[in-house]
């Protein structure tokens, strides 16, 4: 039977993520990182399509990653800094999950309930790294929704896109929380 665990409670009410730019090692090894997926991938999914997958990213790769988006950048006149904020964005990264958004075909379940499944596999991973104790923070960027990134960068096919990468590691400072929602402002009761 459910009963309150307070302890839940308190992590949902006062969870933040921690900046990308702000993590560094020790990183998840691969037990804890199959914890945490396997805490990422327990979520609602009309249909059980699973419409999503994973792709661990670390060390080289990701450096790989970041000079093909320098590549790709120049090529598609993308402004400098833009380029060089993904560049690093990557470089400096130790370990990143790319959430991969999966479509299958269905007559039943709409493609945007897919990707709203796969948006609730990224908050589940990031909640679920935060919980077991390792900064995490969802990024995008115009370099992760480029379609030579997605295919010869991570070698998506075309029913793929990527959902968001979830950084991890280990934090070095505890970011100030930022400004919540006003609850007056967003609840309608009737
Ligand atoms: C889909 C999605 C994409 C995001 N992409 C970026 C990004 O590219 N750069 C960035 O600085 N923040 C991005 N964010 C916001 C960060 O995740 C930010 O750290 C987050 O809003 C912190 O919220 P929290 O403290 O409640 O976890 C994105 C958020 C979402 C939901």
């Amino acid at each position: 039977m459910l009963s309150r665990n307070e302890t839940v409670m308190h992590f949902l009410l006062n969870r933040r993520s921690r900046p990308a730019k702000t993590l560094s090692t020790p990183i998840p090894n691969k037990d804890e990182l199959i914890e945490l997926l396997s805490a990422g991938a327990r979520t609602p999914d009309h249909g059980k399509l699973v419409p999503w997958r994973f792709i661990v990213l670390q060390g080289k790769t990701l450096t790989k990653l970041g000079s093909l988006v320098e590549k790709i950048g120049i090529k598609e006149s993308i402004p400098e800094d833009k380029i060089a904020k993904a560049k690093k964005q990557l470089d400096d990264g130790h370990l990143a999950v790319a959430v991969i958004e999966v479509q299958k075909e269905s007559e039943k379940i709409p493609s945007i309930e897919q990707t709203y499944s796969a948006g609730a596999v990224c908050l589940s991973l990031l909640n679920a790294s935060l919980a077991a104790g390792w900064g995490a923070n969802w990024l995008t960027g115009w370099h992760v929704y480029n379609k030579e990134f997605e295919k010869s960068g991570l070698g998506l096919k075309d029913n793929e896109t990527v959902a968001g990468l979830i950084y991890l590691g280990t934090e070095s400072i505890i970011p100030p929380d930022r400004l919540r929602p006003n609850l007056d402002e967003i609840v309608e009761w009737l």
